[in-house]
């Protein structure tokens, strides 16, 4: 895996932003996007934004796909990933909202969410490229650890840490964050064509030491990225701190050929 470590998160912002356009210019204007929710992506979004106001990106044929949807929150509910992605994906990035998918949150159709969206993902050709953040637990999605290495789409249930971390969305209300979602499968995000990760801060720097340079398992799930042939992770300083080769990384990265560097 690369691992890009940028000074602050408008870098990080700029050079995730830059890997997803790349993918763009070579799949053409049908690119498929997976994108996540949370803090850590909205400067990449911030960054594709930019591009596309400037004219240097056009996603209006592009599909995009959630990570993941809280079980029991109504789809307008404003922390919803529903109205989430609409309000920091779909408008801000120009892409036609009848091609934006999030998983069905509804309790009632929860028997058949996880195939619904497996075979919308399908249907659309696969991911492209796939934005990741990471949970403080080595999460993404809403894999938690202990999460099997090849699941696919399906309900799950939040750790009692998930819910603390993301109590900030809820009015610091524990009890308001849902119990339960649904989730992209850790083999499910196996399956996109190239993957992104955007950390940013010293709360993600263990997750992050783990994902990269710990052993594979499930007690954290972004470790099975050590599996795929296509992952950058793109890090601050400070998420980068327990990374014991970072200096390999940032030598690794300076001396790219210039076929392979970033337009960023
Ligand atoms: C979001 C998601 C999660 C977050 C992770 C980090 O759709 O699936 O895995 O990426 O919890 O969240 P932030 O970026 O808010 O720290």
């Amino acid at each position: 895996m690369d691992v890009i470590i940028c000074p602050d998160e408008s870098r990080v912002g700029a050079l995730s932003a830059a890997t997803v356009a790349q993918v763009a210019a070579t799949v053409g204007p049908r690119v498929v996007i997976g994108v996540a929710t949370g803090s850590s992506p909205l400067a990449t979004y911030a960054a594709l934004a930019a591009r596309v106001d400037a004219g240097k990106l056009d996603l209006s044929q592009a599909s995009a796909f959630a990570l993941d949807e809280y079980v029991g929150l109504p789809v307008d509910h404003p922390e919803s990933y529903h109205d989430t992605i609409r309000r920091t994906v779909t408008e801000p990035l120009g892409i036609d909202p009848s091609r934006v998918y999030v998983p069905d949150g509804d309790p009632e159709g929860l028997p058949t969410a996880g195939q619904r969206y497996e075979a919308a993902i399908e249907a659309a050709g696969g991911v492209d490229i796939q934005i990741l953040g990471i949970g403080t637990n080595g999460h993404i999605g809403f894999n938690e650890p202990t999460s099997s290495l090849s699941s696919r789409t399906r309900m799950t249930t939040l750790t009692a840490r998930t819910r603390q971390d993301n109590a900030r969305f809820f009015c610091d209300n524990i009890d308001e964050v849902p119990q339960h979602a649904v989730t992209q499968g850790l083999g499910t995000i196996l399956d996109a064509r190239a993957v992104v990760l955007v950390a940013m801060g010293e709360g993600k720097a263990a997750a992050v030491a783990a994902a990269v340079e710990g052993p594979l398992t499930a007690m954290c799930p972004g470790s099975v990225l050590q599996m795929h042939p296509r992952v950058t992770f793109v890090v601050d300083e400070a998420a980068a701190s327990l990374l014991t080769m970072a200096d390999y990384y940032r030598e690794a990265h300076q001396s790219r050929p210039a076929w392979a560097r970033l337009d960023a």
